[in-house]
C-alpha cells in the first residue's frame, strides 16, 4: 500500500509467508527480552547471510521447534534477571539441541539458569569498556587478547556455573563471557551487534558459521523468486490493488507484484495536493514511463483541501487525511472489477513493534493508515514485505531493477506536506512550502550531500517575522530546515550540515520564494524532539 499505510503493522495474515521463509531457510530465532538493539541483532544476522526471526521471549520451546533453527539468540533487556517479575526464557530452550547465545540480559538469564548468582554490580561499566579475551573460545574465536565492547548493563555474573568455561573478563566484572561448547549454550555480558564492540562482527559471524553450521543461504535474489512464487499462491486469479506513494517501499511492492501477477495489478496513486514539488510528474516519469507500470492517479487535491480548510492540530490533521486516503482509495477500488487482494508495504520493524513483549508502544504520533480498508472491502492482504528490513527492500528493489535514485529516496509521510505546515493548510502556505523545500533538497542533491543524510525537509512555521528587503520592512514567514542521520528513525542526530552550505540554502529561498523572509536551521536530536514537527 501506499506510504500512509506502510506504517501500520497491522498485518492480518501471511503467518504463511513466514513459515515458508523459515522452512526454505536455515532460521536463527531471536528472543525479545525488550532491548533496543534487539532489531539490531536481527539486522545483523540478515546481514551474515543468515535468515532469523525476531519472537518475543515468552515463546515455547516446542514453537521455536516448529521453526527448526539452527541456533538461538536471547536478547538483552532493561530488566534485571534477579527482579521479582522477571522475563524468563523456557528452559527446554537448552535440550532443543541447537546452540543458544544469551547477550546481556541474555547472558545473565543463561548464568542464573546454569546455578550462578547474578548480583547487581557495584563498579557499573556503560558504554565503552576494554575486556581480556581467554584462548581457545569458539565464539571468540580470531578476536585479539584485549578488546573494546559496549556495555550496557548494571549486573554481573558472580560465579562460573558448573560445565562452564570463562572467555572473557573486564576490570570491574571478571566474568563477561561464558561457554559451553558441549552443550551448545553461549553468552556475553557486551552487545556485538552494536558498531561499538570493535569485533562484533566476528563474534556474530563466528556463532553463525563456526557453531551453528550456518551455510549463509539468505539472500535477496533468491528471495525475489520465492516472493514471487508465494504472492502467485496466494494471489493466484483476480486483480491486485497496490497503492503507491512514489517511496520505496510501495514502489518495491508494486514492481514485485508486476512480475508476479502481470496485468493483474492495479496501482493506484493518490494526489493528495500535499505532496512534494513535481512529485506527480516524478512518479510518473520513474514508475509510469521508467518501470511501465500501468498506474491510475486519482486527483483528490481539492477533496483533501476541502476537508483540512480551518484544521490546525496536528492529530487532527493526520486524522482527516487519514479518513480522506481511506475515502477516495475505497471509492477507486469499488471502480475496479473484482479487486480481491490489497497489497501493504508494511516492513519486518512494524512486525515486529506489534508482537514485542512491551505490548503496543505508547502512541506518540497516529500514523495513520489504511488498516481498516481490508476488512471494510472484503480484500486479502498481500504483504511481500512483511518479513524484510529496511534495508533489504533497497536491495530486493536493486534486484528488480528499480533506478538507484528512487532506491535511496529519503522517507516522505503519509500526511505528507499537511505535517509540515504548521497550523492551518492553505494553497498558498502548500505551494510555499513546496518551493522552499525544493531548493533544499536540489541543493543536498547538486553537492553530494543528500545521500549522507537519512531525511531531509523544510517545514513552515505559523509564525511572521519582521525582516528588511531592500528600504522596506517586511513581516513574513519562516521557514525551518531540519536534516536528520539515523539508523532506525526511532531515534536520530541532527546533521551537521556545512554552515557554508546552510547560508546558501537561506539565501535562496529568501531571494526565491515569495514570502519567506527567514530561515533556521533545527538542531535538536531525536528524543527528546521528533523527526517531524508535528
Ligand atoms: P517522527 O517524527 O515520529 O518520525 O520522529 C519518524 C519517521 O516516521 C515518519 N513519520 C510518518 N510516516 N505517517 C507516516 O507514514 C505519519 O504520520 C508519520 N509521522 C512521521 C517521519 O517522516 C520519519 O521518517
Amino acid at each position: 500500500m501506499s506510504n500512509p499505510a506502510s506504517r501500520s503493522g497491522n498485518g492480518v495474515n501471511l503467518r504463511g509467508q513466514e513459515t515458508d521463509l523459515s522452512a526454505r531457510h536455515q532460521t536463527v530465532i531471536v528472543l525479545d527480552f525488550g532491548s533496543q538493539y534487539t532489531q539490531l541483532i536481527a539486522r545483523r544476522l540478515r546481514q551474515n547471510r543468515v535468515y532469523c526471526e525476531v519472537h518475543p521471549c515468552a515463546m515455547a520451546a516446542s514453537e521455536m521447534a516448529k521453526l527448526q533453527p539452527i541456533g538461538v539468540i536471547l536478547s538483552g533487556g532493561p530488566q534485571s534477571v534477579y527482579d521479582e517479575n522477571a522475563s524468563r526464557v523456557d528452559p527446554a530452550v537448552f535440550d532443543l539441541d541447537v546452540p543458544v547465545l544469551g547477550i546481556c540480559y541474555g547472558f545473565n538469564l543463561i548464568a542464573q539458569q546454569f546455578g550462578a548468582e547474578v548480583e547487581a554490580s557495584t563498579d557499573r561499566e556503560y558504554g565503552r569498556a576494554e575486556i581480556e579475551i581467554f584462548d581457545g573460545s569458539e565464539l571468540l574465536d580470531s578476536l585479539a587478547a584485549s578488546e573494546t565492547v559496549w556495555m550496557s548493563h548494571g549486573d554481573r555474573v558472580a560465579k562460573v556455573p558448573d560445565g562452564f568455561r570463562l572467555i572473557a573478563s573486564s576490570k570491574s566484572a571478571p566474568i563477561v563471557g561464558l561457554e559451553d561448547a558441549e552443550r551448545g549454550i553461549y553468552g556475553i555480558q557486551f552487545h556485538p551487534e552494536v558498531s561499538h564492540t570493535a569485533s562484533g562482527q566476528e563474534i556474530l559471524h563466528n556463532f553463525l558459521y563456526r557453531i551453528c553450521g550456518a551455510s549463509g543461504d539468505w539472500a535477496m535474489a533468491s528471495y525475489l523468486e520465492e516472493a514471487v512464487e508465494t504472492i502467485r499462491r496466494q494471489a493466484p486469479t483476480g486483480r491486485v490493488l497496490c497503492g503507491i506513494s512514489g517511496g520505496v517501499d510501495s514502489s518495491v511492492v508494486a514492481v514485485l507484484l508486476r512480475r508476479a501477477v502481470g496485468e493483474r495489478l492495479s496501482a493506484v496513486f493518490v494526489d493528495t495536493g500535499l505532496l512534494r514539488k513535481d512529485e506527480r510528474r516524478h512518479m510518473e516519469n520513474s514508475l509510469g514511463t521508467g518501470l511501465g507500470l500501468p498506474v491510475t492517479v486519482v486527483d483528490a487535491r481539492e477533496r483533501f483541501l476541502g476537508a483540512l480548510e480551518g484544521i490546525s492540530d496536528p492529530e487532527e490533521k493526520r486524522r482527516t487525511i487519514g479518513r480522506v486516503f481511506i475515502e477516495v482509495f475505497e471509492g477507486e477500488a469499488q471502480r475496479l472489477d473484482g479487486a480481491g487482494y490489497l497489497a501493504q508495504g508494511t516492513l519486518y520493524p512494524d512486525v515486529i513493534e506489534s508482537v514485542s513483549i512491551k505490548g503496543p508502544s505508547a502512541v506518540i504520533k497516529t500514523h495513520h493508515n489504511v488498516g481498516g480498508l481490508p476488512e471494510r472491502l472484503g480484500f486479502e492482504l498481500i504483504e511481500p514485505l512483511r518479513m524484510l528490513f529496511k534495508d533489504e527492500v533497497r536491495q530486493l528493489g536493486r534486484e528488480l531493477g528499480l533506478p538507484e535514485e528512487l532506491i535511496g529516496r529519503h522517507p516522505f509521510p503519509g500526511p505528507g506536506l499537511g505535517v509540515r505546515i504548521l497550523g492551518e493548510i492553505t494553497p498558498q502556505r502548500i505551494r510555499t512550502l513546496q518551493e522552499a523545500d525544493a531548493i533544499f533538497i536540489q541543493e543536498l542533491c547538486s553537492r553530494d550531500l543528500y545521500n549522507k543524510v537519512s531525511q531531509a525537509f523544510a517545514v513552515l512555521l505559523p509564525v511572521h517575522t519582521v525582516g528588511v528587503m531592500g528600504d522596506s520592512r517586511t513581516y513574513e514567514n519562516v521557514v525551518a530546515l531540519r536534516a536528520v542521520e539515523t539508523q532506525d528513525f526511532m531515534t536520530a542526530d541532527w546533521s551537521p550540515l556545512p554552515h557554508e552550505f546552510l547560508a546558501v540554502v537561506a539565501n535562496r529561498i529568501v531571494n526565491e520564494v515569495r514570502g519567506v523572509n527567514r530561515v533556521v536551521y533545527d538542531i535538536t536530536s531525536k528524543p527528546p524532539a521528533t523527526i517531524e514537527w508535528e
